[in-house]
């Protein structure tokens, strides 16, 4: 941990574990740095990181919170929840780490190592997911080391992500709370804590400027062809179930969660795609999972994941 403190200090990148993903940090004020991430992920330069801080202190530094962030920050941080705020004028994240905007993504992860880390780096640090860009999130140390040995400088490692999917991410950029991305924190959960509902992206909004970019389509992609809201396995699949609907087929499943619990089953989501991608198939079918609570982060990365790449526009994130 003090050796990959002083990699970060010292410009490298270390790969480290967050409650969510691994994530691929490196100091978010250093361009040459932030740069390093973006080269080893092969993500497009357009697409801002979020970074990182070890406290809320930190996190004033570099976003102006209104009353909105404060509340949020105070329910849910440490935690998957990422807030898109105004750049505040202490702010030390460089342009590079925004892509140019002038707000920031911050989040204070609820791993306590990847705290420690961040603390003693020195400064916020920018760290999208551990993997090359358009590529299934990392949730072990062994998915970091497959997309990125030989890129990085180290890898801390801290196990497997409990949560599984990457944070929620909400924008308080103007009068209304934006959802830019469903994630570890559902969104009634956030919605009861601002005491109004989120908005969505607009679509004007996105063709100007994506305000998140990692939401375009492709982005988390396994190389098997997917198939969602599958009620049976067709000839060649393989299975990639959720509360036992496919028990007893003669083929390769994997159950996300056979009891039917969602957080289980967004633990379990990169690593089973990864490992019935692993397995060569070429044809995943995806049982049907509900749209609430976790289960709209699990249905927004599996769209993603069964979305025709071809033509689809540069990967993202
Ligand atoms: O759980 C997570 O959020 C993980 C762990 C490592 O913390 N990180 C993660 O980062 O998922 P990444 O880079 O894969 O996704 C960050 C998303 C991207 O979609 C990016 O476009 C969006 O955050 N983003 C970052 N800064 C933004 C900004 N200023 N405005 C709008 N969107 C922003
Ligand atoms: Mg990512």
């Amino acid at each position: 941990m003090v050796e990959a403190a002083a990699i970060l200090r010292g410009g490298g990148l270390v790969a480290f574990p967050t409650e969510t993903v691994y994530g691929l940090g490196g100091l978010a004020s250093n361009p040459r740095a932030v740069a390093g991430i973006y080269r080893a992920k092969g993500r497009p330069s357009f697409n801002p990181l979020i970074a990182h801080v070890a406290d809320v202190a930190a996190a004033r530094r570099e976003g102006r919170f209104d009353a909105r962030a404060e509340k949020l920050a105070a329910a849910f941080w440490p935690g998957p929840l990422t807030l898109v705020l105004p750049l505040a004028e202490t702010a030390s994240v460089c342009d590079l780490a925004r892509a140019g905007l002038d707000s920031v993504a911050l989040r204070i992860p609820a791993n306590q190592a990847a705290r420690g880390l961040i603390a003693a780096a020195g400064g916020p640090v920018a760290a999208p997911s551990a993997n090359i860009s358009g590529h299934v999130s990392p949730a072990t140390p062994a998915h970091v080391l497959a997309d990125l040995s030989g890129r990085i400088d180290a890898v801390l490692n801290g196990g497997a992500c409990p949560v599984g999917v990457e944070s929620t991410i909400v924008a308080l950029l103007d009068d209304s709370p934006r959802l830019l991305r469903p994630g570890g924190v559902p969104r009634a959960e956030i919605e009861r804590v601002l005491g109004e509902p989120l908005a969505g992206v607009e679509v004007e909004d996105e063709s100007a400027a994506p305000r998140a970019p990692g939401l375009l389509a492709s982005h988390y992609a396994p190389r098997a062809v997917v198939r969602l809201n599958a009620d049976s396995l067709w000839e060649g699949e393989a299975g990639l179930d959720f509360g036992g609907r496919f028990a007893g087929a003669p083929a390769k499943v994997l159950d996300l969660s056979p009891e039917g619990d969602l957080a289980e089953a967004a633990a379990n989501l990169f690593t089973m795609l990864r490992a019935l991608d692993a397995s060569g198939i070429a044809h995943i079918a995806v049982a049907a999972i509900p749209d609430e609570d976790l289960g709209e982060a699990i249905n927004d990365r599996l769209r993603r994941a069964a979305a025709p790449r071809a033509g689809a526009g540069p990967a993202a994130a």
